[in-house]
């Protein structure tokens, strides 16, 4: 049993001020158990409908599902202009704050027209339903705007996290088909400006199609620029009419694309409809944290490039008309306090965030949250990976000042939404685990044959009914989509890729994952995209990369190079930590800056089965420092003691 499935002994109950007021109460799972079909249609008319549905959902092809079907409505409506017909123009939707402190306050009125001005831009530059349009920007609010203006005019998003490299989003371009990118000159990142336009320029010089590019001034760095191509957003947007009357769309049209590491080198095109995914994103964010529009002030502190964004960010809060705070930079710039400092400023009342972050705040110490006045805080969230009890605890009591409980969220970019989670006035919180399906979710652990566990056993999670916020395919490949999740136990099970224990309560503990996809702070990055790349530099011939456990980022890049003949003599002394210098910029520059190996280490053979399998399992017990695990399927057991003897007693870290 792991450390993360350790149940620590102490449980907490909900505030019975939050649960006498909460947005849902214990009745919540009977109905949905009861009819979860009718329970969604409840759920989807908190939004409002062009044309209503004839279908709640269609299965009769499964695993391609249809929700809603025959409704139509538009997303961006949904998310702005109703709140501003509804006589709520004045409300703030965002209190956006740049990181040298620069901030800019966006009303739903406000956001509405700006997302007009960016819907006319679009169509202007020959945007249409359907196409796509790739995004690449900082933390700034026309990252939102971006997205929503997409939305709004039926075209496709595409949201390219700022941190990937110029080859990572030439490859998504391409895969996507984008012909518009919308990106900035740069935005701020631990107290300096960061370039981004540069890594398009990169990136569309290399690709087909891409007809204009449209820039955001941020930073005010100087940018190439090229006349036939690119457009300032302030002129082109700038000079738009604010009126813009919206069509609906039908409940299953493309609303964006997001990419995700897989299992192999090529990143999976994670495609997003329209009906079912607001209704689910809408709904959790308000039941999952007991959003009051008026007056909580609510935080997701992640960026708007990974699906949490999406979702928690953008969509969700917007649909349930919530005032939001967006921060551009870095929690640590200009000092440690800075998050601590905002919440203290804006009287942020929930706080959504990963669990590195709080393993980072834990390291920093309790004196930095304890210098704030953090009082205004009702409720947490985490989200991206398991979340350790003792991480749990201590933001628990350092941060939400041992009154807000708790929401471990589980669910992933696949899913759209929160998937498994506590209740907040409603569920007893057993720290470290996300406890329960949301109302509505069909969860269960299984064995390797898909034979489902009772209490107090380890398997496999599944998902064993569609839900509305569930991708439709892969982006140009159903193959895969229906290889990837669905081909495991039968095209009805979803196989969610993580393993998961189930204890004697009934409490689901998540174990990580079971394939070769890391969590590095929270973020996916697959075992084989790291290798592709270090094959791909001239002195590796061969790379292994495993995930090792690492106490502030979940797991750590460690991996394992052989050199080719030419570059093995670099392997050794001095030059070899310039190699190894070498390969991590590498792979940074290729992947981002997420993927940089934490640990390189130059061998001279890889532990291979006897069918030529890399033991990954084993080479974990080296990054972790452990006694090796059995060695008997090797084809050559020697070949472990000679990785062992090669490497330094303990790895050091950069
Ligand atoms: C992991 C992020 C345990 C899990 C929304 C999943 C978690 C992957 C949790 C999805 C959690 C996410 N507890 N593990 N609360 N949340 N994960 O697509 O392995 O970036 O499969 O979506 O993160 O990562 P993704």
């Amino acid at each position: 049993m792991s450390e993360t499935t350790q149940a620590t002994g102490r449980t907490f109950t909900p505030p019975a001020e939050l649960a006498a007021q909460a947005n849902v109460g214990p009745e919540i799972y009977d109905e949905a158990a009861r009819d979860r079909l009718s329970f969604w249609a409840d759920a989807a008319h908190r939004l409002t409908w062009d044309r209503e549905w004839d279908t709640v959902l269609d299965w009769s092809n499964p695993p391609f599902a249809k929700w809603f079907v025959g409704g139509r409505l538009n997303v961006a409506y949904n998310c702005v202009d109703r709140h501003v017909e509804a006589g709520h123009g004045e409300q703030v939707a965002y209190h956006w704050e740049g990181e040298p402190g620069d901030t800019r306050t966006l009303t739903y009125a406000q956001l509405k027209d700006e997302v007009c001005r960016a819907a006319n831009a679009l169509t202007e530059l020959g945007v249409t339903a359907g196409d796509r349009v790739a995004i690449y920007l900082p933390m700034i609010p026309e990252a939102v705007v971006s997205m929503l203006a997409c939305a709004r005019i039926g075209a496709v998003h595409m949201v390219v996290f700022g941190g990937f490299s110029a080859d990572a989003l030439a490859s998504r371009i391409t895969d996507a088909g984008a012909q518009v990118v919308i990106t900035a000159d740069g935005g701020y990142r631990r107290g300096a400006p960061s370039a981004l336009k540069p890594a398009v320029d990169d990136a569309v010089s290399r690709v087909e199609g891409v007809r204009h590019v449209l820039v955001v001034k941020r930073t005010e760095q100087d940018v190439e620029w090229d006349d036939s191509r690119d457009l300032w957003w302030h002129d082109v947007v700038g000079r738009q009419s604010a009126e813009h009357t919206c069509e609906f769309f039908d409940a299953e049209h493309p609303l964006y694309i997001m990419y995700t590491s897989g299992t192999t080198a090529k990143p999976k095109g994670i495609l997003h409809t329209s009906g079912g995914y607001l209704t689910q994103v809408a709904y959790t964010h308000w039941a999952t944290f007991d959003l009051k529009p008026d007056p909580d002030v609510y935080w997701t502190a992640a960026d708007v490039g990974w699906v949490t964004g999406h979702s928690y960010i953008a969509y969700g809060p917007l649909a349930n008309r919530a005032t939001s705070v967006m921060y551009e930079g870095t929690p640590e710039t200009p000092h440690r306090g800075r998050w601590f400092e905002l919440i203290e400023k804006y009287r942020v009342t929930i706080l959504y965030t990963a669990p590195t972050v709080i393993r980072t705040f834990m390291k920093w110490g309790e004196d930095v949250p304890a210098g704030f006045d953090l009082s205004s805080l009702r409720l947490l969230g985490s989200v991206g990976e398991p979340i350790n009890p003792e991480a749990w605890l201590w933001y628990h009591e350092h941060i939400g000042g041992g009154r807000c409980p708790i929401m471990d969220t589980w669910w992933q970019t696949e899913t759209g939404a929160h998937m498994l989670t506590p209740l907040p006035g409603v569920t007893t919180l057993q720290p470290g685990s996300a406890q329960h399906p949301f109302p509505g979710i069909s969860a269960k652990v299984v064995d390797d044959e898909g034979n489902e566990l009772g209490d107090d056993s380890t398997g496999l999670l599944v998902l064993t009914e569609p839900w509305p916020s569930m991708l439709r395919t892969i982006w140009g490949d159903d193959d895969r989509y229906v290889d990837t999740y669905w081909s495991r136990f039968g095209t009805d099970v979803y196989f969610a890729g993580d393993g998961a224990k189930k204890d004697a309560d009934g409490n689901i503990w998540l174990l990580g994952r079971v394939d070769d996809v890391m969590n590095v702070s929270g973020h996916r990055i697959s075992t084989t995209e790291v290798e592709s790349s270090l094959v791909g530099h001239p002195t590796v011939a061969e790379a292994a990369v495993v995930g090792a456990s690492d106490p502030t980022t979940g797991q750590g890049i460690v991996a394992f190079v052989i050199l080719r003949g030419n570059a093995e003599a670099q392997g050794e002394g001095a030059s070899g930590d310039e190699l190894v210098q070498t390969l991590k910029t590498h792979v940074a520059k290729d992947i981002g800056p997420i993927a940089k190996p934490r640990q390189i280490m130059v061998v001279q053979e890889l532990p291979k089965t006897r069918s030529g399998k890399i033991m990954r399992r084993l080479l974990r017990d080296i990054a972790e420092n452990r006694e090796l695990g059995d060695v008997t399927t090797l084809t050559d057991s020697s070949v472990m003691n000679m990785i062992k003897d090669k490497l330094p007693a303990a790895p050091s870290e950069d």
